[in-house]
């Protein structure tokens, strides 16, 4: 199997005894789109710095792109991972938002042309092209995080993290942001990685790694995980819009089926309502 990344048996506490990541392992494909779902405390962000080595293990194995993460691949393995932070403050280094686009760009030796033509191709993908020579601290929380979700994308990384990288955004922003990362996924091969308690972003995974208390409670497809209620509800996370109606429509004694799909709900509505 292709894995682009594999964690075995991963075990890693901030203090002794802990156990924040207790024993887990997971694999990802290569070109998947993998949802690290959790409430609040999960250690969803701690598994994002376990993968790229900012944090380092207790014990087990990570292998990324065939290497393991040891001291020796630690470069090796940052290379081919682009992450967001879940607070975009702890990503700005530049004087204006070109240059923080810009500095992963110039990491990577891009001749200055080729970089100009990516940092504003990727600045109006994330429509932040009239702030480029803005200064990033005196920017919204969203706008934060569109550039540096603007800087991650436009290295075009084999695996991108994005923890809870559009949190700040408004739910239209939110929609688009992870569409445009859907739509470069797909043009361009990466494997996604996106750490969330948003059920509606979860649902675009191919898969959910579905976290509580540092160890995985299970893992299977976003359809089948984001439509069992009693599992959701036990580790108070929200159920699906579409789903929280159909369910309460059902429970009322009316016939529909109950979906994960919002587009899907309306066209059940609309026929309800013809019959009425
Ligand atoms: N730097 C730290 N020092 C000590 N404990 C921490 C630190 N960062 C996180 N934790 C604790 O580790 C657990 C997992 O945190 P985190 O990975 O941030 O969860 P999530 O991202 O799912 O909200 C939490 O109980 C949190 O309080
Ligand atoms: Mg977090």
């Amino acid at each position: 199997m292709d894995h682009m990344i594999e964690v075995k048996n991963l075990s890693f506490e901030y203090d002794e005894g802990l156990h924040t990541i207790d024993n887990i392992s997971f694999n990802i494909d290569k070109g998947n789109y993998v949802a690290i779902l959790g409430h609040n405390g999960s250690g969803k962000s701690t598994i994002a710095k376990l993968l790229i080595g900012l944090l380092e293990k207790k014990s087990g194995d990570i292998i990324v792109n065939g290497y393991e993460l040891n001291m020796e691949n630690l470069y090796k393995v940052r290379e081919s991972i682009g992450i967001v932070f879940q607070n975009p403050d702890n990503q700005f280094i530049g004087a204006t938002v070109r240059d923080d686009i810009a500095f992963g760009l110039e990491n990577m030796c891009i001749p200055h042309e080729q970089m100009d033509d990516l940092i504003s191709t990727y600045a109006k993908k994330v429509h932040m092209e009239d702030f480029l020579n803005h200064e990033p601290t005196k920017l919204s929380g969203g706008q934060k995080q569109r550039v540096a979700i603007a800087g991650i994308l436009a290295m075009s990384p084999s695996i991108i993290i994005l923890d809870e990288a559009t949190s700040m955004l408004d739910p239209i922003g939110r929609r688009e942001i992870n569409t445009l990362v859907r739509e470069l996924k797909k043009e361009k091969d990466m494997t996604i990685i996106s750490i969330t308690h948003d059920i509606e972003e979860a649902k675009y995974a191919d898969q959910i790694i579905l976290l509580n208390k540092g160890k995985i409670v299970k893992t299977d497809r976003a359809k089948d995980i984001l439509s069992d209620i009693d599992l959701l509800s036990q580790l108070k996370l929200d159920i699906p819009f579409a789903l929280k109606i159909t369910n309460g429509l059902k429970e009322k004694g009316i016939s529909i089926k109950n979906t994960l799909d919002n587009k899907d709900l309306e066209q059940q509505l609309c026929q309800l309502r013809s019959k009425m």
